[in-house]
């Protein structure tokens, strides 16, 4: 198999080599490309040492089975339709493509069956929206979902590497608000990207936007907070869900202990710190909500790796599945 990740050396990317070692798939090729800044750096696939290149367009040109892209969406609407052209499948993590009709935007569990077939660019979601929408989709297949209201609490890895070092800079000191609009550190900040002329930000729209896709209901009904916090890693969210059916709540127990992808916690619940290099969706804390139709709880993922590189390389072995080359 042959892979190429671009964005290799940033949060998404380091970890996306750390998935593919951890899948055990044997690869034939991994190349690794980053910005000028980077080429050069070593980065390690298990114990194999790999330089990272510079991206250009002709290093796109090159045939691979599947390319990541990791590196924001104005790199990915440059060079990510030049690798489709020369490669099978490109997976891209930014925003670039996920609004496009075409693109599907996937995560394994909840609709992997739309890349049966597909070449092309795959968009892989936002964090946040792939770890609430994992059990969204257990519960919607029991009750019938209607409308959802999450409130999100997100670490600032999310930010990518430059929000870690804000909020590590500011701990020891430093009143330089780095790339948020305040300081993060001892703060929360109800801001997630730029805000929209609805007053939702950009973060929270994406939220509305892609649950709908990925649930594929464009009748759901949702309202999304959004806000960073000061974690390094791990995003947390308050979710409230209400169906067209009574709800009953040990249904909804067995099936979110039975699914892939998801640990459920019926006695205790789990903090942004207890995720270690879990790859689950964590859910806790279910309760009926305001009335019998209703549903809240409490649910942790890894950004980096549930929300980010673990769901791009499910997408990745889903596919190869698909097409036999696994
Ligand atoms: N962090 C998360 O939790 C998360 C979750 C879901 C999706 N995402 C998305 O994943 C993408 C990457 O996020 P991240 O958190 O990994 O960000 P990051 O830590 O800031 O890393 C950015 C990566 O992009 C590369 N890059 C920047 N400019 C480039 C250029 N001109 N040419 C080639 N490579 C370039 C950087 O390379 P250099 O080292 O050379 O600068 C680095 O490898 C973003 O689109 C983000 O929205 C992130």
């Amino acid at each position: 198999m042959k892979i190429a990740i671009v964005g290799a050396t940033g949060e998404v990317g380091r970890m996306m080599i750390t998935c593919l070692s951890e899948s055990n798939i044997e690869l034939s090729e991994l190349d690794l490309f980053a910005s000028k800044h980077s080429a050069g750096t070593t980065l390690y696939h298990i114990d194999h040492p790999i330089k990272v290149q510079t991206l250009t367009e002709s290093s796109m040109l090159k045939h691979y089975d599947y390319v990541f892209f990791s590196a924001g969406a104005g790199i990915a609407r440059t060079f990510a339709p030049l690798a489709a052209q020369a490669s099978e499948i490109v997976i891209d993590n930014s925003s670039g493509f996920r609004r496009e009709n075409n693109i599907p935007l996937v995560v394994p569990d909840v609709n992997g069956d739309i890349i049966d077939g597909y070449s092309g660019i795959i968009a892989n979601p936002n964090c946040s929206t792939i770890q609430i929408v994992i059990p969204l989709a257990v519960l919607d297949k029991l009750f019938t979902l209607r409308k959802i209201v999450v409130s999100t609490y997100q670490s600032v890895s999310g930010s990518g590497h430059q929000g870690i070092v804000a909020l590590q800079n500011q701990r020891k000191g430093s009143t330089d608000k780095g790339i948020y609009p305040h300081i993060i550190d001892l703060n929360v900040i109800p801001q997630i990207g730029g805000f929209l002329d609805s007053g939702y930000s950009q973060e929270e729209e994406k939220m509305h936007f892609e649950t709908r896709k990925i649930l594929r209901n464009s009748n759901l009904l949702l309202s999304v907070t959004t806000v960073r916090v000061p974690v390094i890693y791990g995003h947390s969210a308050s979710v409230y869900a209400e169906f067209e059916n009574d709800v009953q709540i040990a249904y909804a127990e067995n099936a979110l202990m039975d699914a892939s992808s998801i640990e459920y916690y019926p006695n205790t619940y789990v903090t942004p710190l207890d995720l270690g290099n879990s790859n689950e969706s964590q859910v806790c804390r279910l309760r009926l909500g305001s009335d019998a139709k209703s549903l809240v709880f409490w649910n942790v993922g890894h950004n980096v790796r549930l929300g980010a590189a673990a769901n791009a390389v499910g997408i990745f072995k889903l596919h190869a599945k698909f097409a036999g080359k696994l």
